[in-house]
């Protein structure tokens, strides 16, 4: 009968060590499961790194379409880092890497492309970067760096574009989302907006009548080459009716 309870308690001992045994491996396994979670969404979630230079109005705009349709949630895109090239250019926890830091072109995008390449970006998105890039940095992430530039390209590549949209006698004027090329402003559309021209327009006006249309069209573009909807093939961007309608955007009266 001793015996018979001194073998259960053994028994019982035994157990207890089995399942100590296995709780560690049950934490292990928990552990596993996370990290292969996480290697996993790592491998899904597309990253978008933003460079700017100024006040940023483009990157909030997407920012905040990001937010409100759920970009991370619904498709795995996500904003994962912004990068100005002026120390005090506003943004969400901007990373500056400062141009006037490097002696020469090349050293200041050798510094940039550090700051890019651990986001492995599928999309990278020019707003106002005030910066020329050299046909080797644009080369090394073609089809994938966009810009959005204020005129209906390829009229009025360069500065001052709202001016000269009024001193030409434009009735129309607009905004351009294009793939960067070694180009200036000279890359494939991607989209555009349209305002008109009002005969009373200054320069600050026809700007401030295109801005909001310019946050309507980049998120957009943005959006739909992250998601593969348009791609830059032989020079061309290249997708379907459906997303080149929802590409172009014109101005409607309140
Ligand atoms: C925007 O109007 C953009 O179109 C323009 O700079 C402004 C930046 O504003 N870009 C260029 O002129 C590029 N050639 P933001 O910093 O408020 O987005």
């Amino acid at each position: 009968m001793q015996q018979n309870t001194i073998q259960k308690r053994q028994e019982s001992e035994e157990n207890d060590s089995v399942r100590l045994k296995y709780r560690p491996l049950s934490c292990a396994l928990d552990f596993d499961k996370c990290r292969i979670y996480a290697l996993f969404l790592n491998n899904i979630m597309k990253n978008i790194v933003v460079l700017i230079s100024g006040r940023g109005s483009n990157f909030e705009a997407i920012l905040r379409t990001a937010r409100s349709e759920d970009w991370e949630g619904r498709f795995g895109l996500k904003i994962a880092a912004v990068i100005s090239n002026r120390p005090l250019a506003k943004g969400l926890d901007a990373v500056a890497v400062d141009h006037k830091a490097y002696p020469t072109r090349e050293a200041f995008e050798e510094a940039l492309t550090a700051a890019i390449e651990p986001y492995k970006p599928a999309v990278i998105v020019l707003a106002g970067f005030m910066r020329i890039l050299t046909e080797s940095f644009v080369a090394r992430w073609e089809g994938k760096i966009l810009n959005i530039h204020p005129a209906l390209l390829p009229l009025f590549p360069g500065l001052d574009t709202h001016q000269r949209a009024i001193d030409a006698g434009c009735r129309v004027h607009g905004s351009t989302v294009h793939f960067v090329s070694s180009v200036l402003d000279g890359g494939a559309i991607i989209g555009q907006s349209v305002v008109p021209v009002l005969p009373s327009d200054t320069d600050e006006t026809l700007a401030a009548r295109l801005l909001p249309y310019e946050h309507k069209l980049y998120p957009q573009c943005v959006k739909a080459v992250a998601l593969g909807e348009v791609k830059l093939i032989d020079g061309k961007a290249v997708m379907s009716d459906e997303v080149a309608h929802h590409l172009a955007i014109f101005w409607r009266k309140d």
